[in-house]
């Protein structure tokens, strides 16, 4: 007799193990299997973002970070440095133990939650009298029964045609994470969200970093203005990245690897570089989980078809995060995670995806939410614009961190907030305001009408509300 449970969830990342927590807390009885394996073959729950995604790499950007400043900046403080090092083996393996606070937490939270967890593969067996038979794949082979399902199984990184990671020198996100020593010169391929946060982490310990993007703009889905500013910064830092190309031929040797490619002009360039980062996007991952078994649909990209409320095409069979359409951000998936374990309590789970905020983690960091000025023009819509510098802002000034602006956009009657977008010092921590303020609805007002810290960089954002109405007082 297999062991039975309300809800089943498969994959353990941040989609899947937070819908197991959240229905374990509205009273079911929960399973969740991940088969992420640590370096000594045990579990290792968390995901993509755990072990080789969000968390590796903000401890990573950390690390280059104050490394950068202790390089760069210390100085202007009248701190003095002799002969700075960075020894990135302490550096990997404080990584390392970040990502394992984090898995251990995640165990943590299935004990205290009485989350049952499984340490393996699940796929589809078939449907069965009370829900459908899942099989676990792991130490041992045991087969499980579910009344619902929650899919919840992640993206792979999407490789070059016909140049294949190996993670030593042709590397996915995985290996760009373990780099063992500074690359003298590193390529990147994309310049996307990795190709800028790994880029960056390389590049302020040392390497030469050159960034290969297809597209002929720069992060084409920031709002225009805080791209370009962005990529002045970025420049500035000598972070090389060059737009329009079309990647040739790539091929790794005994020295590193060679890429051929033209640029924007056409004409044919060849780099040589030690490493080499593809970070083209990513694609949803349905490996090993059947889902031609109990005819699961999948869309043409693989990604698992599911409807606004994550219901796929199966009853009591639900998906989430990566594996279906959407944003692949961990924040998103939690809060489908979240929605759908309401919704089988028959509660009314809700995910707003105008309120869902960005954040590229480079310096400076680049954060929005909701539409952007190029969106609005496009669709006809009527607008007022504020910006408000960092220069003018006392703590940016304190912080010697001057980059950058806060940006509202609010409709031109209403004043309602339709997008706020920022590049600059802590961007990061700085949008939750201006989601906090679209999920209630509020006009750029209200936010000018607000009390903010003296000093503070969100003093900045309230002056960018001020600035819509063109009342700034500090600029
Ligand atoms: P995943 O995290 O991929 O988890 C899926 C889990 O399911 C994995 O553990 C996998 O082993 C397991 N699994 C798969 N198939 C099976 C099966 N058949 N049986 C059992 N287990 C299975 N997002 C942000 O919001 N902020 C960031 O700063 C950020 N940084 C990132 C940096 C990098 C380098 C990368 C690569 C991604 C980053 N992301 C970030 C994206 C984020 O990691 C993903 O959006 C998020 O992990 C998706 O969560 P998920 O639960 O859908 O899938
Ligand atoms: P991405 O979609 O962000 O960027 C990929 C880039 O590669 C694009 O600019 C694209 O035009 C370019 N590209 C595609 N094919 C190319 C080719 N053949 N040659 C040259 N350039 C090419 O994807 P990325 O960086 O791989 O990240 C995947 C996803 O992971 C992100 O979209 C994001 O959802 C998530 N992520 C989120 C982070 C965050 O929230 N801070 C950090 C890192 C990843």
């Amino acid at each position: 007799m297999s062991q039975q449970f309300d809800v089943i969830v498969i994959g353990g990342g941040p989609g899947g193990y937070i819908a197991a927590i959240r229905a374990a807390q509205l009273g079911f009885k929960v399973a969740c299997i991940d088969e992420w394996k640590n370096d000594k073959g045990g579990p290792a729950p968390g995901g993509t973002c755990t072990n080789v995604g969000c968390i590796p790499s903000k401890a990573l950007l950390q690390s280059s970070e104050h490394y950068e400043h202790a390089a760069h900046h210390f100085a202007d403080h009248g701190i003095g440095l002799s002969n700075l090092s960075i020894d990135v083996a302490k550096m990997l393996s404080r990584k390392d133990t970040v990502v394992k606070q984090n898995n251990d937490g995640i165990l943590y939270l299935f004990k205290k939650n009485k989350v049952s967890f499984f340490h393996g593969r699940g796929s589809f067996v078939k449907a069965a009298e009370g829900g459908y038979e899942i099989k676990v794949s792991g130490a041992k082979e045991e087969v499980l029964t579910g009344k619902h399902i929650i899919v919840a199984t992640g993206s792979n990184p999407r490789a070059l045609p016909g140049v294949a990671f190996d993670e030593k020198t042709i590397l996915s996100n995985d290996g760009a994470l373990r780099i063992p020593s500074v690359p003298r010169k590193l390529g990147v391929i994309g310049s996307g969200v990795i190709g800028l946060e790994m880029g960056s982490v390389w590049r302020r310990l040392g390497a030469e970093v050159t960034v290969l993007e297809a597209l002929p703009t720069f992060l084409g889905a920031v709002d225009e203005q805080i791209a370009k500013e962005a990529k002045k910064a970025f420049d500035k830092q000598g972070l090389k990245i060059e737009l329009g190309v079309k990647i040739g031929e790539v091929k790794t040797g005994k020295k590193g690897v060679s890429i051929a490619y033209t640029n924007a002009k056409g004409e044919a360039q060849a780099l040589e570089v030690d490493k080499l980062i593809v970070s083209i996007g990513r694609v949803p991952n349905t490996l090993g989980l059947h889902p031609e078994a109990v005819g699961l649909k999948l869309d043409e990209r693989g990604a698992i078809v599911v409807d606004d409320d994550c219901k796929t095409n199966l009853p009591n069979v639900w998906a989430v995060g990566d594996v279906v359409r959407g944003p692949m951000l961990a924040h998103k998936a939690e809060e489908e995670g979240v929605a759908v374990a309401e919704r089988i309590a028959g509660q009314h789970g809700h995910v707003n995806f105008n309120t869902i905020p960005w954040v590229i983690y480079t310096s400076p960091e680049i954060a929005w939410v909701g539409q952007t000025e190029q969106q609005l023009k496009a669709a006809g819509r009527a607008y007022k614009a504020g910006t408000f510098p960092f220069m003018a802002n006392g703590r940016a000034r304190a912080l010697g961190d001057t980059t950058g602006m806060v940006k509202f956009l609010a409709d031109a009657k209403t004043d309602e907030i339709l997008g706020v977008h920022i590049v600059g010092p802590f961007a990061s921590e700085l949008i939750a305001e201006a989601v906090v303020a679209m999920e209630f609805k509020a006009s750029a007002e209200d936010i000018a009408r607000i009390c903010h810290a003296h000093p503070s960089l969100s003093e900045a954002t309230k002056e960018a509300a001020l600035a819509v109405d063109k009342r700034t007082l500090n600029f």
